[in-house]
């Protein structure tokens, strides 16, 4: 992955994309053609999101669900390993896996299994069983940090560590990077504008959150910005993933990480890292491959193999001061909330999951023959590249591949967010969707299960060039 030698782009400098070499007239007529394929092939499809308009606020019990490329999603039948079937019977190859959440492949057999046994004796009880001893030993073994608290979302777990900060530091804000996605975390619902203003994300409801006085916003491998926002002193922690991945991927350029950890230490602010797409590094996370010391690490989606959870570990000096300001609980006092949690966090189906996964699924093994799949994927779409002289590139992170239309990785948010083609990716996604081949919608990145085979990533690679030939 090569960087350009230019300076970094400042908030609201970056110039809007061109997809260069392609013809937007013929995308546009492309894209016509597809979605009458797609309404021919997809009526009952289209019947079931009828009924839903009808009960569902956006049509989908999510409203992400809607935003499939194509007039309206598709219905699913059955999603075995690597593969989905829809209520009209089409078969895809499905390299969206859930947006990470089913990396491991649909149903996976040793996750199915552990989900149906213990469903059999309990899901929950709001009391431990004896699969969470061994999961909190083995989250500390595989990540490096002591103490872990389980919740039902990602979402939630950053939450949780934010408050937390919040309260041992005596700060209100934090700091995370332009672009980033957290899920719906409040504080981080912020971009940069065209002209360098923190406002609120592009169809986000301002949601009367204040964000001037929650976060300050930085772009992503900008040292000197970083620096900048952590000396008001006001800073509870920084909440960033070790490269940005939900607006195309934008890796860590050499030196940033070292940086970001010698500041924050330096600022007294802990680092929360959210390993919840990254995971697809390796069995430790980018955390683990690349010897990074987070203060908080956050995992969630796929890690009980699909069931809804994520955990959040802290090292044992943040534990110290969380103890600090939330002593242990003793029987006889007060219930005390703390302010996070929740009733179903930590179920005994959780943890049966979990363990089910950590122990048999998330393997060395399991994550090299992903990376090899992920690597045939990245020659695959490289060579499509070269064939059709676009000067576009593709980034691989372990068992995740993402393509973007410039010609090198993005070193920020605002880079990656010009890069992006909306009008294009939608009809490449239909394009493939309609002959059997499903990627994450919102922008190109596929994820390899342990499933997927060589056929698979051949026949995305072939369509691919199919779609191309057409548009180029
Ligand atoms: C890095 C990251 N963190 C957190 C989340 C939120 O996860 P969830 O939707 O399970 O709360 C996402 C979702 O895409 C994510 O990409």
């Amino acid at each position: 992955m090569s960087q350009g030698p230019e300076p970094l782009a400042q908030p609201g400098g970056a110039q809007p994309g061109d997809p260069g070499g392609v013809d937007m007239r013929t995308v546009a007529d492309l894209m016509r053609e597809e979605e009458r394929a797609f309404e021919a092939a997809h009526p009952l499809s289209k019947q079931s999101y009828e009924r839903g308009l009808g009960c569902f606020l956006y049509g989908a019990p999510m409203h992400w669900m809607q935003q499939w490329p194509g007039p309206y999603p598709i219905t699913v039948a059955d999603a075995h390993g690597a593969r989905l079937t829809d209520v009209d019977g089409n078969e895809y190859v499905d390299f969206a896996l859930g947006d990470t959440a089913a990396m491991f492949g649909h149903a996976n057999p040793v996750v199915a299994e552990a989900v149906c046994t213990q469903i059999g004796r309990g899901s929950t009880m709001m009391l431990p069983t004896e699969d969470a001893a061994w999961v909190g030993e083995e989250l500390a073994r595989r990540f490096g940090l002591p103490y872990w608290q389980v919740t039902t979302s990602a979402t939630d777990a950053n939450r949780f560590v934010i408050r937390l900060c919040r309260m041992f530091t005596g700060r209100d804000k934090i700091v995370t990077f332009n672009w980033n996605y957290h899920g719906s975390v409040d504080e981080t619902q912020v971009e940069f504008d065209e002209t360098g203003a923190m406002v609120p994300r592009t169809g986000v409801h301002p949601n009367a959150v204040h964000h001037e006085s929650t976060t300050r916003l930085v772009e992503f491998n900008d040292v000197a910005g970083l620096e900048e926002a952590l000396a008001h002193g006001d800073v509870a922690c920084v909440l960033t993933e070790p490269l940005l991945t939900n607006i195309g991927m934008v890796p860590a350029l050499p030196g940033f990480h070292d940086a970001l950890r010698r500041l924050t230490r330096e600022h007294g602010v802990p680092l929360v890292i959210d390993e919840t797409h990254t995971i697809s590094t390796g069995p430790g996370g980018y955390t683990r491959a690349h010897g990074l010391e987070p203060d908080f690490l956050v995992v969630g989606k796929s890690l009980a193999g699909g069931i809804p959870v994520a955990v959040w570990g802290a090292s044992q000096d943040m534990a110290e001061r969380i103890w600090r300001v939330l002593p242990h609980f003793r029987t006889g006092e007060a219930i005390n909330h703390f302010g996070f949690g929740g009733t179903l966090a930590g179920s005994a189906l959780q943890m049966a999951a979990i363990r089910a996964t950590l122990e048999r699924v998330m393997t060395d093994e399991t994550f090299a023959r992903m990376a090899g799949r992920a690597e045939r994927f990245e020659q695959g779409v490289l060579g499509v590249f070269a064939r059709r002289r676009l000067p576009w590139h593709v980034t691989r992170i372990g068992a995740r591949v993402e393509y973007l239309f410039r010609p090198d990785p993005p070193r920020n948010g605002g880079e990656a967010h010009h890069a992006r083609h909306p009008v294009l990716e939608a009809c490449i996604h239909l394009y493939l969707l309609n002959r059997g081949v499903l990627l994450t919608p919102f922008h190109n990145m596929a994820l390899m299960c342990p499933f997927t085979t060589d056929e698979d990533v051949d026949l995305h690679t072939r369509l691919l060039d199919g779609c191309l030939a057409e548009i180029v």
